[in-house]
């Protein structure tokens, strides 16, 4: 079944777009690796973008380390498969996400804001979640329009939940604030 999946989808390009310190990132990774399997991660297929435009926050998610309060939400049986202890932090217990997750992800700084990306895909999946109410209308209109622009036909752009009612042309609303490229 898993093989199935991969092989239907042999390419995977996903990215979290505005990731700050990486939990939506490395949450991604973790639900399509257990989704996929393990063939679709050895030959390559799935690769995931994290990015913001803030290089303290990017460093931290670069890190991968989060307290167990941070990690609680992974069901543990993903825990136990993807989240290793770290030895830093005295007091609070620390979990630090295994290689095989990491090497899944590149996190790379860049403002959303710009006129050109440094991306050379177009993506099945962008999460931009809890970013475009902080932006003026002109702008928040303008990230949307690019967003879509680097998704694949088909391709579905999630916002964050409280995120609806925006106007994307060439989209069609699946549910809440999910939406794909027609
Ligand atoms: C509230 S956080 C949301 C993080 C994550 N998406 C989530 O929902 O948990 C918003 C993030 O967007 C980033 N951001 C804001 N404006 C940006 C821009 N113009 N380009 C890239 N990242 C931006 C911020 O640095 C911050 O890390």
């Amino acid at each position: 079944m898993k093989d199935q999946k991969s092989n239907q989808y042999s390419k995977l390009r996903f990215w979290s777009a505005g990731c700050s310190s990486g939990e939506e990132t490395y949450t991604l990774a973790i639900e399509a690796h257990d989704y996929f399997g393990a063939a679709i991660i050895s030959n390559g297929g799935l690769r995931i973008l994290g990015s913001d435009v803030n290089t303290g926050v990017l460093q931290s998610a670069i890190n991968g380390e989060y307290t167990e309060e941070q990690v609680d939400t992974i069901p543990a049986q993903l825990q136990k498969r993807f989240l290793l202890p770290a030895s830093v932090g005295k007091n609070t217990p620390q979990r630090r996400i295994n290689q095989e997750i990491q090497k899944l992800i590149q996190f790379r700084q860049f403002n959303l804001m710009a006129t050109a990306y440094p991306i050379a895909t177009k993506f099945q999946l962008i999460f931009c979640r809890n970013l475009l109410y902080y932006l003026h209308p002109k702008k928040r209109e303008y990230l949307l329009r690019k967003l879509v622009d680097n998704l694949e036909i088909g391709g579905w752009l999630v916002l964050g939940i409280t995120e609806t009612g925006y106007k994307l042309d060439g989209m069609k609303k699946l549910v809440f604030s999910i939406y794909q490229k027609t």
